[in-house]
């Protein structure tokens, strides 16, 4: 009964021609973003800045689902609805991340490992009743000369298959995140390889704990060229490595993907979506659940001034509508001239 509710949350998150907005950033990130404007990141400034997003009217008709962080869960609209309340008002599914962050994983240099499990079960209880419908944990993993180590996929996988666990007891729909970074000058072939290693253990610690993978969904990173690589795969091959690599892994139970945008510029991020919701059919939902790539032009047209919210929002709305197209790979480069939707 409760793993059907779940599964439906999950499958309306990944609905036809919608998507997540991450907007989880830890306060040292969303710090460094708002610095990038030139903003401080004082705690009004960061309500603000979330504000601007989630009362961007008409949103919800592309957006799904908001990731929130443990500042923003408990913090207010102008107007003084809870954001949680402003979101479910645009008919969009309130979540948020648990995680406690990627720290440098002892003996294993250059290699990280999530924290977070600690007491999470009373934190879900009360992310739960603040009005949380789903959750997200991300784990990171590094390519370079020796990394990454078999000892630091498994162990991420394990923590990432513990959290999913703990979310469907307490009622939420777990977001699975292995990401494999970018970084690097390795060549696509590579990053196909480690994204399959990791999904592979990542699926076994699923199966080991029991986890419903109708109800979850997974946030992979797409398989791209490394970011240094002078080499870089044009979109197509993106597409197509990206989704034989799903293929190959994730088992047809899980709904939806949920990509996420890694540091890809915007339009990018948008045209690999296309991309791959143009291949042949798959069995799940391809979708996108971005940070960088829906907020980098809501971010610049804000400055923090009040003045400029409208053309902030017009920004949102406007990335969303054309991610929302390419969730039916009906995006065109055209769009980003027009007027926005
Ligand atoms: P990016 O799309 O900026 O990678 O952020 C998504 C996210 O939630 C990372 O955890």
């Amino acid at each position: 009964m409760k793993i059907e509710n779940l599964e439906s949350v999950a499958r309306k998150l990944v609905a036809p021609g919608k998507g997540i907005l991450a907007a989880d950033e830890s306060t040292p990130t969303i710090e460094k973003r708002l610095k990038s404007i030139g903003v401080a990141s004082t705690e009004e400034n960061r309500r603000a800045y979330r504000d601007v997003l989630f009362t961007t009217a008409g949103v919800g008709e592309f957006i799904s689902g908001v990731i929130l962080f443990d500042e923003t869960i408990r913090q207010k609209t102008r107007d003084g609805r809870t954001f949680v309340a402003a979101l479910e008002q645009e008919g969009i599914i309130p979540g948020i991340k648990v995680d406690k962050g990627a720290k440098p994983m002892a003996n294993f240099p250059g290699e990280k490992i999530t924290e977070g499990l600690d007491g999470l079960r009373e934190r879900l209880a009360e992310y739960r009743q603040l009005g949380a419908r789903f959750a997200k944990w991300r784990a990171v993993i590094g390519i370079g000369e020796k990394i990454p180590t078999r000892r630091c996929i498994e162990t991420n996988a394990e923590l990432l298959a513990r959290y999913a666990a703990l979310c469907q007891e307490a009622d939420l729909v777990p977001i699975v995140e292995p990401e494999v970074l970018m970084d690097g000058s390795h060549a696509i072939e590579r990053h196909f390889d480690v994204t399959e290693q990791t999904l592979q253990s990542v699926f076994h610690a699923l199966a080991e704990y029991r986890v419903a993978l109708e109800a979850m969904l997974l946030k992979p990173n797409m398989v791209l060229s490394g970011k240094d690589c002078a080499q870089q795969a044009p979109v197509q091959e993106v597409a197509e490595a990206t989704v034989l690599c799903m293929k190959r892994v994730v088992p047809a139970a899980v709904p939806g993907l949920v990509f996420l945008s890694g540091g890809q510029t915007d339009l990018r991020a948008t045209e690999h979506l296309n991309a791959m919701n143009r291949l042949d059919q798959v069995p799940w939902q391809l979708s996108f659940s971005y940070g960088r790539a829906l907020q980098a032009p809501v971010l610049k047209a804000w400055k923090g001034e009040p003045a400029n919210v409208a053309d902030a929002q017009q920004a949102f709305h406007h990335r969303a509508f054309c991610n929302s197209k390419a969730r039916f790979g009906k995006y065109t480069e055209d769009m980003e001239t027009a007027k926005a939707a």
